[in-house]
């Protein structure tokens, strides 16, 4: 089975720039949620919970789900248990059947193979029958953590037409690939480019084929601004959408990089003009600022200019 979201014609993408964990198991990060800059907050039920708090834990995301208001605009969604743990059903059941009608996602971490995106579209399918909640629009984000989840990546971005976004995991695909480091997101020493070059690569040209968003995982160092900055201009320059937050501190950062500068928007707005006025007199390409532009520019362009109006410039 094959979905592929087109870019620009199916329903669009809301913004993830900063996508923000919220342990499931307290009470005082769960209010402060609604609050917090990112463009997306998750509750989460895993790994931020130990496992004698799953229960508590999935009763008070319920809870505060039901209760809290978040703005319009932001991405609001709910970590489940992986597919091979004894929480994911409840998980999954419980807080939809309860609140499905608050949330835009559902994230489901260790994905392994395209089964636990379908499984978790047909449970998702069943729940909004029996509720008479609208069918197909809870979506589904996916954490690739591992040698397995990458090797299917390219079929579990489009297993669902639900899928909203690939996710890399850092703590967990370390572990799982061997490499020698300790801290969730940071870099070992000993190579000389990136280690994650190949990853991030392969995540974003498989979410772009799928027509969904890459989201980078933590930096778990959260009062090392610099690392967490040098981390996040990386993968931005690699293409993918957003990273995740665990500590407020680190969203405002995070939206900066991935928002562009008045100077770089105004810049692609010119070219764009530049563009059209050649377009209108029947040339292919044109001269801007001692550079030949043609459509590829156009389209470059047209991203950066897109990203800097959502951000409110020329408003
Ligand atoms: N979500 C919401 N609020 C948070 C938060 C989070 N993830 N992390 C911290 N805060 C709040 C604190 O409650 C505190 O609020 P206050 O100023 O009203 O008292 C404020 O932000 C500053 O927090 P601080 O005291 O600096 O941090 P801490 O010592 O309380 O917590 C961590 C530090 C790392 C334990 C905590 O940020 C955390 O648990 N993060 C999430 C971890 C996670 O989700 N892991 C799983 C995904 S990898
Ligand atoms: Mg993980």
């Amino acid at each position: 089975m094959t979905h592929f979201r087109v870019p620009g014609t199916a329903c669009p993408l809301r913004s993830r720039r900063t996508c923000h964990s919220v342990p499931g198991s307290s009470e005082k990060f769960l209010a402060k949620a609604p609050t917090l800059a990112a463009d997306q907050v998750f509750l989460d039920l895993e790994d931020s919970v130990a496992p004698s708090e799953k229960d508590a834990a999935r009763g008070r995301v319920i809870e505060a789900l039901r209760t809290l208001e978040f703005p319009e605009d932001k991405t609001v969604v709910y970590r489940v248990n992986g597919t091979d743990t004894p929480y994911f059903y409840r998980d999954l059941i419980d807080v939809v059947e309860a609140v499905g009608d608050k949330i835009h996602a559902v994230m489901l971490p260790k994905v392994q193979t395209p089964g636990d995106i379908e499984l978790t579209d047909k449970l998702l399918r069943q729940i909004e029958l029996a509720k008479g909640y609208e069918v197909g629009r809870i979506g589904i984000e996916a954490q690739i953590e591992d040698a397995v989840g990458l090797v299917n990546v390219e079929q579990i971005a489009i297993a669902s037409p639900r899928m909203e976004t690939l996710i890399f995991g850092p703590g967990d695909y370390s572990a799982a690939i061997g490499i020698p480091i300790t801290q969730i997101g940071g870099a070992p020493e000993g190579y000389p480019g990136d280690h994650l070059n190949y990853l991030y690569t392969r995540l974003v040209v498989a979410a772009r084929a799928a027509g969904i968003q890459a989201i980078d995982g933590p930096y778990a160092a959260f009062k090392d601004l610099d690392g967490l900055r040098e981390r996040t201009r990386l993968v931005r320059a690699l293409g993918l959408d957003g990273k995740w937050t665990i500590h407020p501190g680190q969203i405002e950062t995070i939206n900066e990089i991935f928002t562009p500068t008045q100077e770089q928007w105004e810049k692609a707005e010119a070219m764009l003009a530049a563009y059209d006025e050649a377009t209108a007199a029947g040339a292919g390409a044109a001269i801007f600022e001692g550079e030949m532009v043609d459509e590829a520019n156009r389209k470059m362009a047209e991203r950066i200019a897109g990203q800097g109006r959502a951000a409110g410039y020329g408003a």
